[in-house]
């Protein structure tokens, strides 16, 4: 089953176009790693997804859903349901604790009731390992504890496909291997997932397929193996030869 589909998707900001006929179909469970230069047009290409930038041309499909450059704010919710997404700054509610972050979503979209919701928060914080700081505030965590609160407040919501966009970018290099371990955990758990990463050794390890952008467009579409080894484009061998230094 496919997950997300983009077919022929373009965007402009006024008159700036940031992508350009962008096709692909990521199937259920795959893991896409989503590489390329600053200003690639890698976070607009995941903030499509969900549609907090609304394309200006093409088809997106999302869980089947299908999402049209004029479709209603009813179907946006709808949407974004279905998709969760991790961002640099983790963006908690700084006045509820890690649990209630976490159950938030599920009681007041979904309408769970209070226990059920504590319950599967629960779980879900066992699952990225803050069992021992339930009640703690964001402000009582550290960056790396902050970025996990994040990742299962996400999956509260029970999305079809996860959307991380420099997870580990804003974090003191001690606490990047932490948030990593629990998105690889995730990855083998089956969750689809588009993953803007700059660690390349991660992109690598985690992904079953990359995607490499260059201006607005996928250059290149490969196994991780096979691009990292050689990649088939002058564009994409400047690339690594930059971020992976000899
Ligand atoms: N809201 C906006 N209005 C106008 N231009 C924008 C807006 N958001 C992004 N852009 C432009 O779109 C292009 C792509 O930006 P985007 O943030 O998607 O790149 P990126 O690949 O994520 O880069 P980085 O690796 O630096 O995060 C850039 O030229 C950027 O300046
Ligand atoms: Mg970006």
């Amino acid at each position: 089953m496919t997950v997300v589909s983009f077919k022929n998707v373009s965007k402009s900001f006024g008159a700036r176009q940031v992508l350009t006929d962008i096709t692909f179909d990521v199937p259920q469970g795959q893991v896409v790693s989503l590489i390329g230069p600053s200003g690639a047009g890698k976070s607009t290409l995941l903030r499509c997804v969900n549609q907090l930038d609304r394309h200006t041309s093409g088809n997106i499909s999302v869980a089947g859903q299908q999402i049209s450059p004029s479709c209603r704010q009813r179907d946006l919710m709808r949407l974004r349901r279905h998709v969760g997404m991790v961002f640099q700054s983790f963006n908690l509610w700084p006045h509820l604790s890690a649990i209630g972050n976490v159950m938030e979503g599920p009681m007041t979209v979904l309408r769970r009731p209070r226990g059920q919701a504590r319950e599967q928060a629960e779980a879900l914080l066992e699952q990225v390992g803050l069992s021992a700081h339930l009640d703690k505030y964001p402000g009582q965590l550290s960056g790396g504890q902050q970025q996990r609160v994040a990742i299962a407040r996400a999956l509260a919501m029970e999305p079809e496909v996860m959307l991380f966009d420099e997870a580990t970018s804003a974090l003191d290099p001690e606490m990047v291997q932490e948030v990593l371990g629990v998105m690889e955990k995730l990855a083998g758990s089956g969750m689809t997932m588009l993953i803007v990463t700059h660690e390349m050794a991660f992109a690598r390890r985690i992904g079953h397929r990359v995607l490499f952008m260059v201006d607005g467009q996928i250059v290149e579409d490969e196994e991780p193996a096979s691009f990292f080894a050689s990649p088939a484009t002058e564009r994409g061998r400047a690339f690594l030869s930059r971020a992976l230094p000899a």
